[in-house]
């Protein structure tokens, strides 16, 4: 879809004794999203956080709560992310044999579902379920970690424009997004944007400014 490419700051690089603060300060600098990065040590190498903790920073997000599951199996928690409050809620393709199933359980919950995609699945992994899906994650880095070097996906996210079609489907970039590897990718097709080092860096809860500096860098580099 067309339009101002929103940026979602990944809470994954703010400061985790302090993610109210950072929520209303991001925001407040020009955030259009807040994304959670929910990894359990298991579908990823690395452990982050769950439902309560979502739930706990629910009241402090005023934008888009963009929850992205590296989590495998999805379905037992689906209900527990939606309770929290999630607005969109992402599983990724490779997380399970029942991502059709995962999706419609996602809708059912009341969320918007969204599919994820590791560097290493094509495009056409997710052909079947274009029409159950609010957005598409396009990673650009292997999921685990925050400040990865980003990987060239721009062929896999044009692929993915054609094959969306007028379906209102979203696609979001997730992994090394800086004001450098922004313009390319956004050019083939992305909508949305993750970014949680290149949002964070050089900033704080008492010097935020920092932020907004940054979310405007990427901006500037689409050119808008
Ligand atoms: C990686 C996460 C990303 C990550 C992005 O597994 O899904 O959201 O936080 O961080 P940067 O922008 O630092 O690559
Ligand atoms: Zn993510």
């Amino acid at each position: 879809m067309a339009g101002k490419t929103l940026i979602a700051p990944s809470i994954l690089s703010a400061d985790f004794a302090n993610f109210g603060r950072e929520i209303e300060a991001v925001e407040a600098q020009g955030a259009d999203w807040i994304h959670v990065d929910v990894m359990d040590g298991h579908f990823v190498p690395n452990l982050t956080f769950g439902p309560p903790l979502c739930k706990a920073i629910r009241k402090h997000i005023k934008t888009v709560m963009d929850v992205h599951l590296m989590i495998a199996p999805v379905d037992p928690y689906i209900e527990a992310f939606a309770d929290a409050g999630a607005d969109y809620l992402t599983a990724h393709v490779e997380a399970g044999p029942h991502i059709h199933r995962t999706l419609q359980a996602i809708r059912g919950a009341g969320c918007k579902p969204g599919v994820a995609l590791n560097p290493g699945t094509p495009a056409s992994a997710v052909a079947e379920v274009l029409d159950l899906v609010g957005l598409v994650c396009v990673m650009t880095v292997n999921p685990g970690f925050g400040g990865q070097s980003y990987i060239d996906m721009t062929a896999k996210v044009a692929e993915l424009k054609r094959m969306i079609g007028d379906r209102p489907v979203l696609i979001e970039i997730d992994g090394g997004m800086t004001p450098v590897t922004a313009p390319g990718i956004v050019a083939a097709g992305a909508d949305v944007l993750v970014a949680g080092s290149a949002v964070f860096k050089g900033g704080s809860v008492s010097n935020p400014a920092p932020y907004g500096q940054n979310i405007r860098a990427i901006r500037a580099s689409l050119g808008q």
